[in-house]
Formats: C-alpha cells, sequence, structure tokens
C-alpha cells in the first residue's frame, strides 16, 4: 500500500495475533509492507492466517507465544530477529478480561488478568525496546490499552487496574525512550467486536447497552485501521506517550 502509511522493509511482531484486534493488525501490517511475525498460544490459528496474509501476497509468520512467559518472549523475538532482523514496530495486544463483581475476582484470576494484560506488556516492550537500542534501530510500540484504562466501568476491575497500568507504563517507556527514536504509545478502543466482547453484544443486555452509548453502535473493526497506523507506522512519528481513544466518545459518558 503506497501511502503515508507505507512501511515496507519494517518488521513488526504482533502479540494476540490468533483472532480479533491482534488478526486485523497483522493483516494491515503486512498489507502496508511490513514482515509480520505473529505470535500467541494458539499456534494454529495462526498457521491459518499466516496462509491467508500469503495467499493474498503478504509475508507473515506463525510463532508460539505466551506473554506471560519472558522466555517465551525472547524466544520469539530470537525467532523474528534469526528470519527477518531486530523487530521494529510491536503491536503489544494479547489481553484477557475477567468479567464479574469485584468480590467474586479471586487470586487466580487476578494473576491472570494482571500477568497477561500488564507484565505481558512489560516484557513484551522491555524486550523490543532493549533489542532496538542494542541494534541502534528506530522503532513504534502500539500497546493495546483501553477507554477502561481511562475511566472504569462496573464489573471490570481487574481489567480496568491493568489497562490503567498500561497507559501509564506506555507514557514512562516513552518519556524514557523518546531520544532513542522509539516510541510507545496506547491505542484505547472502546468496544469491538471481538471474541473477547461478542458473547455480551450478542445477548439482549448487550443489546440495550448498546442504545445507551453516545454513537449508539459499537465499533467496527475497520475503524482501528487509521488509528493504529497512525501509532505504528512513520506518519505518526512525534506521536510519543499518547493514549488515544477510538471509541466513538464512549469514554466521555454514561459508561455502566
Ligand atoms: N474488543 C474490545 O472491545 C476491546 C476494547 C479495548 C481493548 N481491547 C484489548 O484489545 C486486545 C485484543 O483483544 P481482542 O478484543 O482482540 O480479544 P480476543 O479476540 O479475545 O484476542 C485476545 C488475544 O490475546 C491472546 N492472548 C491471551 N493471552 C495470551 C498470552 N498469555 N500470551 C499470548 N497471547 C495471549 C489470545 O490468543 P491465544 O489465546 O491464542 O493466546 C488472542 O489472540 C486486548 O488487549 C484487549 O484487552 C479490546
Amino acid at each position: 500500500m503506497q501511502t503515508e502509511f507505507d512501511m515496507t522493509g519494517k518488521i513488526a511482531l504482533v502479540s494476540g495475533a490468533s483472532s480479533g484486534f491482534g488478526a486485523f493488525f497483522s493483516q494491515i501490517l503486512s498489507e502496508c509492507g511490513c514482515k509480520v511475525v505473529m505470535g500467541a498460544r494458539r499456534i494454529d490459528r495462526l498457521h491459518q492466517l499466516e496462509e491467508e496474509i500469503k495467499s493474498k501476497g503478504g509475508c507473515a509468520t506463525a510463532v508460539a507465544l505466551d506473554v506471560t512467559d519472558s522466555k517465551s518472549v525472547q524466544n520469539a523475538f530470537d525467532f523474528a530477529e534469526n528470519l527477518y532482523g531486530t523487530v521494529n514496530v510491536v503491536s503489544n495486544n494479547a489481553g484477557v478480561a475477567d468479567t464479574k463483581s469485584a468480590y467474586k475476582i479471586d487470586e487466580a484470576g487476578w494473576d491472570r488478568v494482571i500477568d497477561t494484560n500488564l507484565k505481558g506488556v512489560w516484557l513484551v516492550a522491555m524486550e523490543a525496546g532493549k533489542r532496538m537500542m542494542a541494534a541502534g534501530v528506530s522503532g513504534s510500540i502500539v500497546n493495546s490499552g483501553s477507554i477502561l484504562g481511562i475511566r472504569v466501568a462496573l464489573f471490570n476491575s481487574s481489567y480496568c487496574a491493568s489497562k490503567a497500568g498500561v497507559i501509564h507504563l506506555t507514557k514512562s517507556l516513552a518519556l524514557e525512550w523518546a531520544h532513542k527514536n522509539i516510541r510507545v504509545n496506547a491505542l484505547c478502543p472502546g468496544y469491538f467486536p471481538t471474541e473477547m466482547t461478542s458473547g455480551y453484544f450478542d445477548t439482549a443486555e448487550g443489546q440495550e447497552y448498546i442504545k445507551t452509548m453516545p454513537a449508539r453502535r459499537i465499533g467496527r473493526l475497520e475503524e482501528l485501521r487509521v488509528p493504529f497506523l497512525l501509532l505504528a507506522s512513520d506518519a505518526g512519528s512525534y506521536i510519543n506517550g499518547a493514549a488515544l481513544p477510538v471509541d466513538g466518545a464512549h469514554s466521555l459518558g454514561n459508561m455502566y
């Protein structure tokens, strides 16, 4: 794709690429010319996506990745580096939710959400940043935040805490790494149809909830394309440490 989002020659790693946003981001990065390494635990899903992207002329490869495990993160970066070179675009996107009343969240559930959404984002960002600095290359890291990191909603306390942490981690790393030409931003989507959410939005309760949203609808994946590419590509070369809501004004009011 020859536009201001041209990313020919860049090497991207996407975590949580086996479904939802990560699969979408992998596709659009490959359309923009990146060589894409796609990580997640469900490797069969990644192999299917790899075939799809290759059939459209893109360049993508699957790798098994558990973002909660530092060794697995290192292995994925070693794999990408051996195959293509230093990763200079990261979609730090793996995430899970645990939607229930705060008093029903147990220690294992808390750890799963925080380890995946916050520690996992930290492990991937640190691995990427260290390698970019060692290789002397510039780069962009796009963390998947959420509007629930900007303000809270009921029954998502561990998730909201993890995403608020992602936003502050994003800003901290941007501040420390700006002089190395490494940008770190957080994309903060409102509600979009993925495996994480569609169970709820398919219900009558979910449909009623949509009627209360400012835009009276959830987002379309396609509406994340430009915001994501703005942060990931050199088109956004002076955007650093931002937490960008893409939410049809949802974070401005009436969340419950
Ligand atoms: N959908 C929304 O409305 C929405 C809104 C705001 C923010 N987000 C955020 O966007 C990101 C993507 O979510 P989604 O909506 O696309 O949901 P999704 O379809 O459920 O995708 C989540 C992805 O994370 C991966 N993942 C989970 N645990 C992992 C681990 N330990 N290691 C590696 N990968 C792991 C999953 O792959 P495996 O299970 O194969 O490992 C899957 O590919 C998440 O960070 C989510 O919090 C979503």
